[in-house]
């Protein structure tokens, strides 16, 4: 399950309901979905080639495909990222910028955890801390950056609806607070 952390104020959800509430409010998409059908093998695995990859979207197809015909996505791939990833501390000093994009962001945490940090309707800033099954859609416009926790692995399913048109747009915003 997601938990959310308001940085203006400290103040921390994790109940399930009060979560899909606050998302909803702020037009976040989210859903949860059970990640049974991974191999055994491929879930406690965050360096993946691109046959093991294959295989994780593979097991999650019916669910990716619901997903899909229902938003609108015509194409996903999968991303792992570890401790083992080259240069991870530069990677990370470049996620950790606000942006927006001209389609909405959407990641299926298939393994690990992530945090997607969010503008909110209020102006000001909330993190969505993301563990395994956790599913997300950031809107399109909104500003955000999506970045590892302390944790440092995850392996997520990104979908597109138009993959080419998938661009950082960067956001410079003087309400934004580090936390
Ligand atoms: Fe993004």
């Amino acid at each position: 399950m997601a938990i959310i952390q308001i940085r203006n104020t400290g103040e921390q959800i994790s109940d399930e309901s009060a979560v899909r509430e606050f998302l909803t409010g702020n037009e976040v998409y989210y859903d949860h979905w059970t990640l049974d059908a991974i191999p055994a093998d491929l879930r406690e695995e965050f360096s993946l080639d691109d046959a093991q990859k294959e295989r994780i979207l593979e097991a999650l197809s019916p669910q990716i495909e619901a997903l899909a015909a229902e938003r609108g996505y015509v194409k996903w791939d999968v991303v792992a990222m570890s401790e083992k990833t080259p240069n991870l501390e530069e990677i990370l000093k470049k996620f950790e910028q606000v942006h927006t994009h001209t389609e909405d962001e959407v990641r299926v945490m298939a393994g690990g955890s992530g945090v997607f940090v969010i503008k909110g309707k209020d102006g000001g800033y909330f993190d969505v801390v993301l563990s395994a099954g956790d599913v997300i859609s950031v809107p399109e416009k909104t500003p955000h950056f999506f970045t590892m926790t302390d944790e440092r692995r995850f392996v997520a399913v990104r979908l597109f609806i138009d993959p080419s048109g998938w661009v950082a747009h960067p956001f410079e915003d003087p309400a934004f607070t580090k936390a």
